[in-house]
């Protein structure tokens, strides 16, 4: 069998991070969570302040900022996660707050951090044994990963997969106000100029609304396996 390389790409809150995540461990594979950049860039500015909740994003400041921004991965063995680290700093927990939920649609689509950031990602997807997600990844980042997979799910059920993330890390919020954020950064994520998400013509569909993580991750497995024997 040949390793190969692996693109998810989907909305947000559908389950891809950990879909991922357990791919790559179950294949032995690197994996590349490249939302996790965009979070560590806003989070980066708004801990400067450079930018605010509520306020719109000036780009040029952002820009300013992006030679002093490093972003790293390092595997935990204590929690068995890829965390990210910001400047040195893990911030795996502090990336996945509200205020950095409202603020990284707009970031994320300024050219110059995409260009930044997408070139970061083809060195990290360069070689085969590794599995990427995000928005752009089949489309832009690594057209050429011999797999890619769209994933989906109905907008309730990524409401109530997005509460039990955010109770478990000590996150309180509302209901509406969640399912509010998700439903406005699909539509800030698909209608952006530069990289829009957008399923690629040869991406296979995975639909989850009602498959428990298992039956996911075996469905996954088999599409890989059988890449990795073609
Ligand atoms: O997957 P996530 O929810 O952690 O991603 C956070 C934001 O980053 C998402 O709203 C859009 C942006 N993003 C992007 O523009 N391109 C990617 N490849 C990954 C994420």
């Amino acid at each position: 069998m040949k390793d190969i390389i692996i693109a998810i790409d989907g909305y947000s809150s559908c389950g891809k991070s950990t879909i991922t995540r357990d791919l790559a461990n179950a294949l032995g594979y690197v994996y590349v969570d490249t939302g996790a950049m965009y979070r560590a860039v806003t989070l980066y500015c708004l801990e400067k302040g450079i930018i605010q909740e509520g306020r719109a994003v000036d780009a040029g400041k952002v820009i300013r900022e992006l030679l002093n921004i490093h972003i790293d991965f390092k595997h935990s063995i204590e929690t068995g996660k890829t965390e990210t680290y910001l400047n040195g700093k893990n911030v795996e927990n502090d990336i996945r707050s509200m205020a950095v939920n409202e603020l990284v649609s707009p970031v994320s689509a300024i050219h110059e951090v995409r260009k930044v950031m997408v070139y970061l990602q083809r060195k990290m997807g360069a070689n085969p044994g590794v599995v990427m997600d995000g928005r752009d990844i089949g489309t832009t980042v690594l057209p050429h990963a011999d797999l890619k997979i769209f994933m989906t799910a109905d907008i309730k059920v990524r409401t109530q997969r997005r509460m039990l993330e955010l109770k478990e890390r000590g996150i309180k919020a509302k209901e509406q106000e969640v399912e509010r954020n998700l439903l406005k950064r699909d539509q800030e994520d698909m209608n952006r100029e530069e990289s829009p998400l957008k399923q690629a013509p040869d991406a296979v569909v995975l639909d989850n609304t009602n498959l428990t993580h298992e039956e996911q991750l075996a469905k996954v497995l088999r599409w890989a396996k059988e890449k990795m024997i073609g």
